[in-house]
């Protein structure tokens, strides 16, 4: 369902959804900066369609938004059907998330997969911005997502954490949930992570990488110790670039 938005003219509202937390916040979309404080509530668990529905109804009411709301989450997401649950419930499968999140909160909304929508983000506000050929934003978090853009248009659902890689599906062995599972110092990591970018630099060739998810946050600890021939950036909008992107598709 899609009704007449009462936003202020250049804001939206995104809310970014993880395995742990929902946030959400309104974005003014000249900057991409937050016109609120990010609100944050647990995922609930298990996270059912209906409880997770049942939290955007209380993000939303949190900010007294009434307009219309877009949605990144954590796996496939195609025309708002969800199409894969590598970490997500099981129940979301084939879920149309766009009409049950839009009858919960009676507005229009939209989903978008998580990486895309940190990529579009830093396409359009940060360090990608403006960036002419073959742009690939990675996340290294529970997962590892991927958003592939093309002169800045957004070929989306590429899930590329999901390569297979030495015999195990990538994300398994180089997602920042793999180092705390595993015990691994930051060389050790590192060494997963170039292994896995190199691959992923093969197949595709990009112009650049833009590295994000919760390891971005301390790149000292990683970065310098990989060595690859494609330029890596870090993704400059960090916490809130989900947020930001999931305000952009907003309907
Ligand atoms: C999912 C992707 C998601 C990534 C990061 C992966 O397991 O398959 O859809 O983008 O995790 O959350």
């Amino acid at each position: 369902m899609t009704t007449l938005s009462s936003a202020p003219i250049g804001q939206a509202f995104g809310i970014d959804i993880g395995g742990s937390g929902m946030k959400a916040a309104i974005v003014d979309l000249a900057t991409g900066g937050l016109v609120t404080d990010r609100y944050r509530i647990d995922t609930p668990q298990p996270a059912t369609p209906e409880a997770m529905a049942e939290v955007v109804v209380e993000l939303v009411g949190h900010h007294g938004w009434e307009g219309s709301v877009g949605c990144a989450f954590p796996a496939i997401v195609r025309n708002g059907t969800v199409g894969s649950a590598a970490n997500i419930d099981e129940s979301w499968l084939n879920v149309d998330a766009d009409r049950i999140f839009s009858e919960a909160i009676g507005v229009g909304v939209h989903m978008i997969n998580d990486a895309d929508a940190a990529g579009l983000a830093e396409v359009r506000y940060g360090v990608a911005a403006n960036f002419a050929g073959v742009a690939m934003m990675l996340t290294f978090g529970t997962g590892i997502g991927s958003g592939l853009f093309v002169n800045g248009l957004l070929v989306p659902n590429t899930e590329l954490g999901h390569l297979e890689l030495d015999g195990y599906d990538a994300e398994t062995r180089a997602a920042t949930s793999a180092r705390k599972r595993d015990g691994l110092n930051w060389p050790q990591w590192a060494g997963r992570v170039e292994h896995y970018l190199r691959h992923v630099e093969a197949l595709f060739s990009p112009d650049l990488f833009v590295v994000g998810g919760g390891a971005s946050k301390s790149p000292h600890k990683w970065l310098d110790l990989i060595s690859i021939d494609t330029e890596i950036v870090v993704a400059s909008m960090a916490n809130n670039a989900g947020i930001v992107g999931a305000a952009l598709v907003a309907p």
